[in-house]
C-alpha cells in the first residue's frame, strides 16, 4: 500500500482516495463487467471499434492498480459466448486489439508480478487468439502477484454446463467413485476459476443493471457497485472509490453481521424510524 500511495501525485485525487482506504478491508478479488465502449464512441460520432480502442487504457490501470494495492485477483469480462452476434469486424478487432494488448503489456505485467489467465470456452477461439493467450498464460506463470482473468468467450451458465460435464467425465473413466456425494466444493473446484475466492465485488460500468451471465456462481455475495461511468472513462479515481464504497458495507453472507442497530430485551429489533416524504 505504501508503495502505491508513493507512486502516486501527493497533490492529485488519487491520492487522496487511496489514503482513506482501509488496507485491512481490501476485497481479494474484483470482477468488472467493462460495459459501454460502444455507447462512448456513439456519443463521439465515432464507430464502436474506436470505443474498444479507447477501452484498453483503462484496462491496464485497472490492472495496475489492483495489482499495486496487492489483490489476490481481478477478472475483467472482454467478451460473452453471446458477443459472437456482433457485426464480424468488430469481432476482428477485439481479436487484434486482445493480441496487440497481450504484446505490449508483458513488460509491465512482469513488474507488477502479474499471472495472466484466460477463461471461457478458448477451444471455441480462433487458433491465432487461443495461441496467443496460451503463450500469455505460460510466460507469467511463475508471477507470484495478482492474477488477471480475462473472461473471453465465457458464459456463467456455459461454466456451469462444463462444470458438470467434467464431473461426468471424471465419474465415467472411474477418476470419482459414483456414490461420492456432490457438493458446492465439488462445483467449484471443477470452474474455470477454481482453486481462486469468489470476487468480493463486482463492478459494472455504464449504469446497466443487469449480471449478463457473468460470473453467475461466483458472485452469490458479491457486493455490487454500478456507475454511469461508461468503460473508456473509468478511471483510477473511480476503481478507488469502489473500493471505498465497498469497504462501507455490512456484509453478513446469509447471517446477521454486526450489531447495525440497537435491540430490546427480548432481541426483536426496536422500530426504525423511516422519513417520510
Ligand atoms: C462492452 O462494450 C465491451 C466489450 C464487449 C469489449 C471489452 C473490450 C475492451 C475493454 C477493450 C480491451 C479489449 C481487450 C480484448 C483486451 P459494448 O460494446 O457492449 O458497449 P455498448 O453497450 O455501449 O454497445
Amino acid at each position: 500500500m505504501k508503495a502505491f500511495l508513493d507512486a502516486l501525485d501527493p497533490e492529485g485525487v488519487d491520492c487522496a482516495l487511496a489514503q482513506a482506504i482501509d488496507p485491512a478491508r481490501l476485497p481479494a478479488h474484483i470482477a468488472i463487467i467493462m460495459d459501454g465502449n460502444g455507447r462512448w464512441a456513439r456519443r463521439r460520432g465515432l464507430p464502436r471499434i474506436a470505443g474498444h480502442k479507447a477501452g484498453v487504457a483503462p484496462l491496464r490501470t485497472a490492472v495496475d492498480t489492483c495489482a499495486r494495492l496487492g489483490l489476490k485477483a481481478l477478472t475483467v469480462y472482454a467478451f460473452s459466448v453471446e458477443n459472437w452476434k456482433r457485426p464480424r469486424a468488430e469481432i476482428e478487432t477485439l481479436w487484434r486489439l486482445l493480441r496487440h494488448y497481450l504484446r505490449a503489456e508483458m513488460p509491465e505485467m512482469h513488474r507488477n508480478g502479474v499471472r495472466f489467465h484466460a477463461i471461457g470456452r478458448l477451444d471455441e477461439l480462433p487458433r491465432t487468439v487461443r495461441d496467443e493467450l496460451e503463450e500469455s498464460m505460460r510466460e507469467t506463470s511463475a508471477n507470484r502477484g495478482l492474477q488477471v482473468n480475462l473472461a473471453i468467450n465465457y458464459g456463467g451458465r456455459a461454466e456451469l454446463v462444463d462444470a458438470v460435464r467434467a464431473l461426468v467425465e471424471e465419474t465415467r473413466r472411474g477418476q470419482i467413485s459414483s456414490d461420492v456425494v456432490i457438493d458446492e466444493a465439488a462445483i467449484s473446484a471443477r470452474l474455470y476459476t477454481a482453486g481462486m475466492p469468489d470476487p468480493d465485488l463486482l463492478i459494472r460500468t455504464s449504469g446497466e443493471m443487469r449480471v449478463s451471465n457473468f460470473l453467475l456462481w461466483q458472485i452469490a455475495y458479491a457486493e455490487l457497485y454500478v456507475t454511469e461511468t461508461l468503460w473508456p472513462d473509468f478511471t483510477r479515481a473511480e476503481l478507488l472509490r469502489a473500493i471505498l464504497d465497498y469497504q462501507k458495507r455490512d456484509r453478513r453472507f446469509g447471517g446477521i453481521g454486526a450489531p447495525a442497530q440497537s435491540t430490546a430485551d427480548d432481541g426483536v429489533p426496536e422500530a426504525v424510524a423511516v422519513p417520510s416524504r
